[in-house]
């Protein structure tokens, strides 16, 4: 079997300076907060073109942070995009917060910024023949406070029309680039967009360690204060000092020792990713059937994943590619208005047409930066044959 993604190949590639990283922490034995995690926080920081980046336990714990550090809760209505992995909007509903789901773009697969402005009026109104709306948002006035978009499968979402939105609407802007870290508009890198911006360090994740890891990025040096404070437990200016309620979200110095020699390969990283993009899209592009993701012009993307969008029966296909010796993966199946966690909200197959379209005929297809011409020159073919049989 083709692997899916290559973390293999990639240790292969910086096994001595990653395992050189790695001794100095065993040397060393800071394994909290050890230097490599400052380190890694000012290259991030540096590398994204934010003043303040602070690196924290997973990409959920990322987004709950923010919206903690914002005092987001009880009473709060947050705007999101069902079409995205759970975490997106769980830290919502922890706080207490109430999510209000705004269809994608078939296009990029994020959030539509003209679905996003309905859902802002239709909340105003109590309203749900506006845009549907979770139950405890119809006929009441819950408190619009913010907006958490996704750079999914590594393309940033559409900043400037939402940016503009949010700004008119009062909202905090929160962008969960827990896939998009590298992507990129107009040379502004993701993570820069929005009140602050989430991203995953997850293994799977265009820059992933190995283990759980996250960051927040912000310019703004009162929030990065207290995401610092939040991080430990709430604290004050000493150790047991308690200032407000917290979290253990500490970045292990060892995942920091792992990202280090990452974040240095990553811009060749990306390049790559995207040669294995553009080679995806000469081998499938002709296939009836089949459309190919695309970035808009003046838009890069971390290309997390590769999906394709099926014309024909999807399972059909992935068995197909499965017997040829090819892995595929479905992100997501169900989108997050119609999983059973989020039932209380009240929401019904139909209120969210686009997204729930792309979760039915979305696949994934390996997708790595050590993807060589020959392994997609077979996955291509196996994609055309899978599909031709599920006709
Ligand atoms: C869009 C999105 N948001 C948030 C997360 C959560 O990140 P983590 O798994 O590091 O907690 C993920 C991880 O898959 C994700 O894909």
């Amino acid at each position: 079997m083709i692997p899916f993604i290559d973390l293999k190949a990639q240790f292969a590639a910086l096994e001595s300076e990653i395992r050189t990283r790695m001794d100095a922490v065993l040397a060393h034995g800071g394994f909290i907060m050890g230097p490599e995690v400052a380190e890694l926080e000012k290259a991030l920081a540096e590398y994204v073109g934010v003043p303040h980046c602070v690196t924290c336990a997973s990409g959920t714990d990322a987004l709950l942070m923010a919206l903690m550090a914002w005092g987001v809760g009880p009473g709060d209505v947050v705007f999101t995009t069902p079409f995205t992995f759970i975490a997106t909007a769980e830290v919502v509903t922890l706080l207490g917060a109430t999510p209000v789901y705004v269809d994608i773009d078939p296009a990029t697969f994020n959030l539509d910024p003209g679905s996003l402005a309905k859902a802002m009026d239709a909340v105003e109104a109590g309203d749900p023949s506006i845009h549907p709306l979770p139950a405890a948002c119809r006929g009441k006035r819950l408190r619009p406070r913010a907006v958490i978009s996704v750079d999914l499968f590594g393309l940033p979402a559409d900043y400037h029309l939402i940016e503009a939105l949010c700004a008119e609407g009062g909202l905090l802007l929160l962008e969960d680039a827990a896939q998009g870290f590298g992507g990129e508009i107009q040379g502004k890198k993701a993570c820069a967009f929005g009140h602050a911006a989430a991203t995953s360090f997850f293994p799977a994740k265009p820059l992933g360690c190995y283990g759980d890891g996250g960051a927040v990025f912000t310019r703004d040096a009162e929030t990065a204060a207290v995401l610092k404070s939040i991080r430990v437990h709430g604290k004050g200016s000493h150790k047991y000092d308690n200032a407000r309620l917290g979290l253990n979200a500490r970045l292990d110095t060892l995942q920091a020792a792992i990202l280090l020699p990452k974040l240095a390969a990553f811009p060749r990283e990306l390049d790559a990713r995207q040669q294995a993009a553009d080679r995806y899209a000469a081998g499938l592009g002709g296939i009836a059937g089949v459309t190919v993701p695309a970035a808009p012009a003046g838009y890069r993307s971390a290309w997390a994943q590769y999906s394709i969008l099926l014309d024909v029966d999807r399972d059909k296909v992935a068995a197909g590619l499965k017997a040829r010796g090819v892995p595929s993966a479905v992100y997501y199946p169900c989108p997050l208005h119609l999983q059973t966690a989020y039932a209380h909200l009240g929401y019904a197959r139909g209120d969210m047409p686009v997204s729930e379209d792309c979760a039915a005929r979305i696949l994934a297809l390996p997708m790595h930066p050590y993807l060589d011409a020959a392994t997609q020159d077979t996955v291509c073919q196996a994609v055309a044959e899978a599909v031709a049989e599920a006709r």
